[in-house]
């Protein structure tokens, strides 16, 4: 039987200060672009956005500048979430002179380039579908357009392969064989390691009433994953998956990521300022794929998406909203030779829950 321990974070205190302010949240934020004319660069356009074309397959979220803004943001809030580590990128205990690190979905490469920064002696590899808009990179930095749904070609064992907000990427079988392919390509002893996001606006006191248009965003973009054959809740099951692919030593760390700057301590407050302009610059483009081709009752228009999420926006700057989406990190262990594995030996990994 696996065993599990759940350890919730504790409610987050509020700032009284914003939240008697009442004035709605602050809302610049700056933007990159950058054109370069090759077919995959130029990806397909569609409602306004920019989308991959490698993969035969659609992928829901754009490939567009507002997208990468987006990415850039994320990987902020990930960073102040884990501001008091000495390392806040990963928890999997690598050493200090890992060879190989593999990034997959990379997006912008914000992960792989700071990785390589802090591991000059390594080669990081980030792989996406669309090529990242970045004009410098540490020198042991590749970034790669690939498919991960596909057979990988990599020839060197990794020490530590690393996925963050994949949400909704690939159906159950893909999945399955993304965790196979990151076992084959670890070297034995190396680590798996995945952040994820729910899709779900939480809220632990009576501050988001029960009609408030907040609410129905997690649901319907839920609804239509699951319409699409991509459920969205991969926080839910990455735990399972890492398991079934024969991973020991499972760690997870759950987290409540604030959206707005209406927590008191000073952690929770940095982090609701930068996932408040995630969430202001990624609602659009995480809804017009779902929405238009599996909205309900009917696939919704462009026009429906921009209207729904302008409401999403006005309600987002409200301070009384105390609201948050819940996040967690699972990072597990390829065993050694000879070391049983739960699927050999039949016995669940215990999941060891930490608490922030
Ligand atoms: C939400 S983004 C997250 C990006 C990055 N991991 C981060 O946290 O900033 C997910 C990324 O996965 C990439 N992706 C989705 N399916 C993929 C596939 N089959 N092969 C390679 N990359 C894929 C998307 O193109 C997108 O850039």
């Amino acid at each position: 039987m696996a065993k599990r321990h759940e350890v919730v974070e504790p409610e987050i205190a509020i700032d009284p200060d914003l939240y008697c302010s009442a004035q709605p949240y602050d809302n610049d934020w700056q933007s990159e672009t950058t054109s370069i004319g090759s077919s995959i660069y130029r990806g397909l356009e569609e409602n306004g956005r920019r989308y991959q074309t490698l993969s035969r397959k659609e992928y829901l979220n754009p490939s567009d500048d507002k997208m990468f803004e987006t990415y850039e943001a994320g990987h902020l809030v990930a960073l102040v979430m884990d501001s008091e580590r000495e390392n806040p990128l990963f928890h999997s205990p690598i050493g200090d002179h890992p060879k190989n690190i593999l990034d997959i979905g990379t997006g912008q490469g914000n992960w792989a380039v700071d990785v390589a920064d802090m591991f000059p002696m390594a080669t990081v590899r980030g792989v996406d579908l669309f090529p990242p808009p970045v004009t410098w990179m540490p020198p042991n930095c590749i970034l790669e357009v690939d498919n991960i749904a596909e057979d990988w070609t990599w020839n060197e064992p990794q020490d530590l392969i690393h996925m963050r907000l994949m949400i909704g990427s690939f159906d159950a079988a893909e999945w399955a064989r993304v965790y196979k392919q990151c076992f084959d390509n670890l070297r034995p002893g190396g680590w798996i390691e995945q952040l994820e996001a729910s899709p779900y606006i939480e809220c632990d006191d009576d501050s988001l009433p029960a009609d408030n248009v907040l609410r129905t965003w997690g649901p319907a973009l839920s609804e239509c994953g699951k319409r699409a054959g991509r459920p969205l809740e991969t926080i839910d099951m990455m735990q399972d998956a890492v398991r079934d692919a024969g991973f020991v030593e499972i760690h997870e760390k759950q987290y409540k990521w604030p959206i707005g700057p209406w927590a008191r301590d000073q952690k929770y407050k940095e982090a609701g300022t930068v996932n408040y302009q995630h969430w202001m610059s990624g609602m659009e483009g995480w809804a017009m794929w779902l929405l238009t081709k599996y909205g309900a009752p009917h696939p919704w228009t462009q026009e429906e998406v921009i209207v729904y999420v302008a409401k999403l926006r006005a309600e987002l700057q409200n301070p009384r909203h105390h609201i948050y989406e819940r996040a967690r990190r699972v990072w597990a262990r390829k065993p050694f030779p000879n070391e049983p594995s739960p699927a050999s030996s039949g016995r669940g990994p215990v999941i060891k829950t930490e608490s922030v």
